[in-house]
């Protein structure tokens, strides 16, 4: 099963609040609905939101009792701002959003119902490109992968994250498919424990060993010489190669330098936005501070005490050793490298 799909005129999806206590599916029926589970990280990980917006989109076609062209795309331009505002961060989100939206404008189409079937199959076609990108990410970084290594990866890149496969974690996948042997640290990934609950979820089901550790552990077991290499994925990457990830990306990049272990990050040019000069420029989504007092309602203080709660960190491009795209891997200079690697997009679509 993906993460996300279209199911029986539903958009269906992992519901990852239960993982990995139980597998549970969710049907939404209403794009709305959709918006909510993003909003809510029922669904996560950049490319998996981007997808299942693609879907919520297909879906508020066939909830739009629009009978003429025009008013169908008044309904449709009302879901993407709707949908788009769900999270700020990961540009995935409004890049497949906008992709929808570019070809429901693209003049081609004649009636409504065309338009309907026309983004449902593109869709599934952002749902499918997004599976056979990550194998290839995954086949470009494997090799940085050797046997005998640790890696320390960070929050959650997996087949969660994406509609299969994943990005960084999907690196992972592939060495491992490889025969290679290696062992991996998970950082937990305080305050959702993204890296505790679903990457060793995966792992377990791999057959990939594995350890979590608490965030604060890193830099002891990069200081002892214990980690060869860091993979950690990406939400949104600038023009200069700064990127937005997950909350802590940041210290993590900064402890690997200072031990100089190789830090990659995985991540499809959907998430690519060259449109901003550096990471200064990315959006930073503040979440609300009860999932830092009260993780998954259980509280550990109490609820009158104050808490911040930023969900993704920038991690300055210097600290990069290189970008694994599903085009190879981009290295500094980041400006040039990137800018190929969106023109081998472009050639290729
Ligand atoms: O808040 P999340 O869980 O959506 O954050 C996810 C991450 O930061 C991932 O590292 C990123 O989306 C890349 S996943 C392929």
């Amino acid at each position: 099963m993906r993460t996300v799909e279209w199911h029986d005129g539903k958009v269906r999806m992992i519901d990852q609040k239960r993982i990995p206590w139980e597998l549970l599916y969710v049907d939404l029926s209403d794009y709305r609905a959709v918006a909510t589970a993003i909003a809510d990280m029922t669904v996560r990980g950049a490319p998996a939101i981007g997808a299942a917006a693609a879907f919520g989109l297909a879906l508020a076609a066939h909830e739009s009792r629009a009978t003429t062209l025009d008013g169908l795309l008044t309904d449709l331009r009302a879901a993407a701002t709707h949908l788009k505002a769900a999270r700020p961060t990961a540009v995935n989100l409004a890049w497949a959003v906008e992709r929808m939206i570019a070809l429901a404008t693209s003049g081609e189409i004649r009636n409504p119902d065309d338009l309907r079937a026309l983004l449902l199959e593109e869709a599934q076609r952002i749902a499918d490109q997004d599976v056979e990108i990550n194998r290839r990410m995954g086949a470009h970084g494997a090799a940085l992968v050797h046997d005998g290594d640790t890696i320390l990866h960070h929050c959650n890149t997996g087949a969660l994250a994406t509609v299969d496969y994943g990005t960084a974690l999907g690196v992972i996948r592939a060495a491992h498919e490889q025969g290679k042997r290696f062992h991996v640290l998970l950082d937990e990934t305080r305050p959702r424990l993204q890296g505790a609950r679903l990457s060793a979820w995966e792992l377990e089901q791999l057959g990939v060993a594995y350890d979590i550790i608490p965030d604060t552990a890193a830099g002891y077991y990069m200081q002892r010489g214990e980690i060869k290499l860091v993979l950690v994925g990406a939400d949104r990457i600038a023009a200069n190669g700064d990127f937005a990830n997950k909350i802590g990306t940041y210290a993590v990049a900064v402890l690997a330098k200072e031990n100089q272990i190789p830090f990659y990050t995985v991540a499809p040019t959907s998430t690519l936005d060259l449109a901003l000069n550096s990471g200064a420029e990315i959006p930073i989504e503040e979440r609300d501070p009860a999932e830092v007092l009260a993780p998954f309602g259980n509280p550990i203080v109490p609820p009158h005490f104050h808490a911040r709660n930023p969900a993704f960190d920038v991690t300055p491009h210097r600290y990069l050793s290189g970008i694994v795209t599903e085009f190879g891997i981009a290295h500094a200079p980041f400006t040039e490298s990137l800018k190929r690697m969106v023109g081998f997009r472009r050639a290729t679509t």
